[in-house]
């Protein structure tokens, strides 16, 4: 085996690379893509280029590109909204406003970093920079009030208002102003826009959803443009939208309620319910739309919801079923006379309600048509598993599908969808028999919709199918499932296998940790060859013949997180420390000019949500592949992203980072980004975190208390969906406990689910530090390790102390340990740090398809 000759990453010059360019187009694309428009009075929008505009709002000058924390990316620059506005030839009157700002907003900055200077050794913050910074996110100002008559004079009737908001990482968003409302000189300066100019345009720059009651009081207030987090071409994807280059086909992944409180779990989550250290998911199953559509609950935007400049008719076919896959051809039909544009076709199942309550509808599967001009239609073929349609039995541990009437609905939102047909199962079917998981200590009381209800509405539907097309479902094609949870054995076969077995003690201690620094437990900053890598495993190169390289991890998901510039001084490369590798080095002391400088300039792509707000699942496979185009040219073998946790609450600090409120979205995207990256030899992805990582309150160790169906049907189901169907090199446990159980410590999620029942085939990890746990409730080295999480990150002396302690008192057997040590080196063998690699991709041919969506013109 012939290994990568490590030199420094990166280039010796600061100039654009041809790579660079390529990849920022591809990112202006998928940035342009997951946009949704949301409102559109008396077709404001597109603007003709060359029209007078007036630019206000806090993201206009600064655009907010992601989050904050591991989910940043220090990429070479930014594209704000007046930069892709001015760079599309539109007039700016508010330059004024916009420069003004400009100062308004360094000072800010500089005041924000004097306080996380000031707040290293807080009670609470213990002199960690890194905690210091999450801890106090900056507030972004809004800017000055408007000079009306100015404003008046100016020569434009349209306004844009960009209103932006950040998170990050440990800290939950704040149903307060400034955060999930809008402050009042916020409002103030909106009503003030709202007199002088004929009509505004929204943006959102925000990286999740903010009360909207405001624009119902806006009547000016003529269109709503959800632009996300776009990543660093946002400023010209969205001037693209607002020209008309490009027509938005982006749509919700997640419902936007009315108002807070009326999201099910608004009460119980974070510091509201028990301070934050229990969770209680008293919603069970009902999350996002699933509420909503089952307790008939009007929301303001629903999810799947997004306009268009163009309008699309869509005619759904006959359903089929061919075995497990169930199909259903739909014509798309452009019918506006103007612009081109590509429409959604969303499909949702009811299913039948006697044994089991269920949600109203769930989706099932969705797909995009391509471009279509006026006039021109595509048939999309729409196929799916029935295992989809499945629920899971608690009592019994069984999925099984229910006898009955299942109503497909079809349509280019939740709201619009209409019944299609159905799809009628003669017996029940049993998919598979589980051992119960995770098993709950406390009991909560669950909500549950009125059963006289959810009956009554079920027979309107299926009164309304009686002349509809119906599909037999076949239960012979169905082979009930037996997992096996025996413990695996040795495996003397295994390359892999044979290698670990001959290591002494020292040398898989080694293995089980990352590779230590002496300023340990660093957060997003503990790599060693790869400055601004979140850390390395341990290697073997030293101890010949073991030839067992080191896997460079580096965060995500919106894009690579590097440090994009270092030096090598006297031949030491200067990894810097944690401070030096947030926000592109903006609490960094000013450095001494010498050595030789190394340049790291990595695309930042759109968070997590907006990807998804896609739903196109091939150019989110195209991305994954440009970023395994950049891992191989910086050297990182695995990608700490996608982030897929599910948008349980509005307020999570994290959501950005991840896809959606659904789960099959959410699986979906997480598929379909590992595929492109595992398209690259050597590179593979992290999907993370495992599992009910919902609140970053109390992030290491609040307890998150719910059903095992929904832990199943709805916090496991996007996991199940992305190793089965991509097999993602790698796995990080979250930091909070499942039902009371550490997930890193969880042998039910690490060993039975992922392993045994999804046949997850490689690398667990833990997150960061996740053994410096900061409540009750232990989570040690050892006990990861005997869970079957296999890899404790980035790793403190005391791991290794639990691990060598754990294997003399015989809580942590030597099998137990090789097995572990065994999926590291695995992977590490199988990583781009070895010459002539394949891609991880190839080794796993004929994974299952879940859903697929084909088309032809
Ligand atoms: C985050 C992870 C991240 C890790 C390494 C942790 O704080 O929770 O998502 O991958 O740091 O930077």
């Amino acid at each position: 085996m012939k290994l990568r000759n490590r030199g420094y990453t990166g280039a010796l010059t600061d100039a654009v690379s041809p790579r660079e360019t390529e990849n920022r187009r591809l990112a202006r694309r998928m940035a342009a893509e997951g946009m949704v428009l949301l409102r559109n009075r008396g077709g404001v929008l597109p603007i003709p280029k060359g029209r007078k505009i007036a630019l206000y709002g806090a993201g206009a000058q600064v655009t907010v590109k992601g989050g904050t924390g591991s989910g940043d990316v220090n990429s070479r620059d930014s594209i704000s909204v007046r930069q892709g506005l001015e760079e599309a030839g539109y007039q700016l009157t508010s330059i004024g406003w916009l420069d003004e700002f400009e100062q308004i907003y360094h000072d800010a900055r500089e005041h924000w970093r004097k306080k996380i200077f000031d707040s290293v050794n807080a009670p609470g913050v213990n002199g960690n920079f890194f905690y210091a910074y999450a801890m106090n996110p900056f507030i972004i100002p809004c800017g000055s009030p408007l000079d009306t008559k100015a404003a008046c004079a100016d020569g434009a009737d349209i306004a844009v208002y960009v209103l932006s908001r950040n998170a990050g990482e440990a800290v939950d968003r704040r149903e307060e102003p400034g955060d999930y409302y809008l402050t009042e000189e916020e409002l103030a300066l909106l009503r003030q826009i709202s007199k002088a100019y004929r009509d505004i345009v929204l943006v959102l720059n925000t990286g999740g959803p903010v009360d909207l009651t405001f624009t119902d009081e806006i009547p000016n207030l003529s269109a709503i443009l959800l632009m996300g987090q776009a990543g660093q071409e946002g400023g010209n994807a969205l001037a693209d939208l607002i020209a008309g280059d490009v027509v938005p086909s982006g749509k919700l992944t997640d419902s936007w309620a009315f108002r807070y409180q009326d999201y099910p779990s608004a009460e119980y989550f974070g510091s509201r319910w028990q301070d934050g250290w229990k969770a209680e998911y008293r919603e069970d199953i009902y999350v996002g739309y699933r509420y909503f559509d089952t307790f008939e609950k009007p929301v303001r935007y629903g999810f799947g919801f997004g306009l268009s400049y163009t309008r699309f008719e869509l005619v759904a076919g006959t359903i089929s079923a061919n075995g497990r896959m169930i199909s259903v051809d739909v014509q798309v039909k452009n019918i506006g006379s103007q612009y081109p544009g590509k429409e959604v076709v969303q499909l949702y199942v009811s299913c039948p309600q006697e044994q089991l309550s269920k949600e109203f509808r769930r989706l099932c599967c969705f797909g995009k048509t391509d471009l279509l001009q006026p006039g021109q239609s595509q048939r999309l073929n729409l196929s799916f598993d029935a295992a989809s349609m499945a629920s899971f039995y608690e009592e019994r541990g069984v999925w099984a599908l229910q006898a009955g009437q299942y109503g497909i609905w079809i349509g280019n939102s939740l709201e619009s969808a209409a019944l299609a047909g159905t799809v009628v199962i003669g017996q029940p079917i049993q998919l598979s028999q589980c051992d119960h998981i995770c098993p709950q200590q406390e009991t909560i009381p669950l909500l549950r919709p009125d059963p006289d209800r959810m009956m009554a509405r079920q027979q309107i539907w299926q009164a309304q199918s009686a002349k509809m097309p119906v599909c037999k479902l076949d239960a012979g094609a169905f082979v009930a499932e037996t997992v096996d949870y025996t413990p695996v054995g040795a495996d003397p076969g295994d390359p892999a296998w044979q290698l670990v077995s001959k290591l002494n003690d020292d040398q898989l201690l080694a293995l089980s940790t990352g590779r230590m620094k002496a300023q340990t437990g660093e957060l997003g900053n503990a790599g060693w060859t790869v400055p601004g890598a979140a850390a390395e495993t341990e290697n073997l190169l030293a101890c010949s013949p073991w030839n067992i390289p080191s896997i460079v991890l580096a965060d995500g998901p919106a894009g690579l997180r590097l440090k994009n510039h270092y030096r090598v001084v006297d031949g030491q490369l200067e990894v810097g420390t944690v401070q030096d590798s947030l926000e592109n080095g903006f609490f960094s002391s000013d450095e001494p000019k010498q050595g030789t400088s190394y340049y790291q300039y990595c695309t930042a792509i759109p968070v997590g949500t907006l990807l998804a707000q896609s739903w196109n699942l091939p150019l989110v496979e195209e991305i994954g592949k440009m970023i395994g185009g950049e891992m191989l040219e910086f050297e990182i073998s695995l990608w700490l992203a996608p982030g897929m946790n599910i948008h349980r609450n509005p307020l999570c600090g994290r959501n950005f980072e991840y896809y959606s409120e659904d789960p099959l979205v959410s699986g979906a995207f997480a598929a379909a980004i590992t595929r492109g990256v595992q398209s690259m030899p050597g590179c593979g992805t992290t999907i993370k975190h495992l599992a009910c990582n919902n609140q970053e309150e109390k992030r290491k160790g609040s307890d998150s208390i719910l059903s095992e169906r929904a832990l199943r049907e709805i916090y496991l189901k996007g996991f199940e969906i992305a190793v089965k169907t991509a097999q993602p090199m790698a796995i990080m446990t979250s930091y909070n406990m499942v039902n009371g159980i550490h997930a890193a410590n969880s042998y039910d999620l690490c060993t039975k689910v992922a392993r045994d029942e999804w046949g997850f085939a490689g690398l667990i990890m833990t997150d960061w530090t996740t053994t410096t746990t900061s409540t009750a409730g232990e989570c040690t080295a050892a006990g990861c390790l005997a869970a079957g999480n296999d890899l404790v990150m980035p790793g403190k002396p005391e791991d290794h102390e639990s691990i060598r302690t754990a294997l003399a008192d015989g809580t942590l057997s030597r099998l137990q340990l090789l097995r572990c040590i065994r999926n590291t080196v695995r992977i590490s063998q199988l990583s781009n740090q070895v010459e002539d690699q394949k891609c991880y991709r190839s080794l796993y041919p004929n994974l299952p398809v879940y859903m697929e969506c084909r088309a032809d013109l």
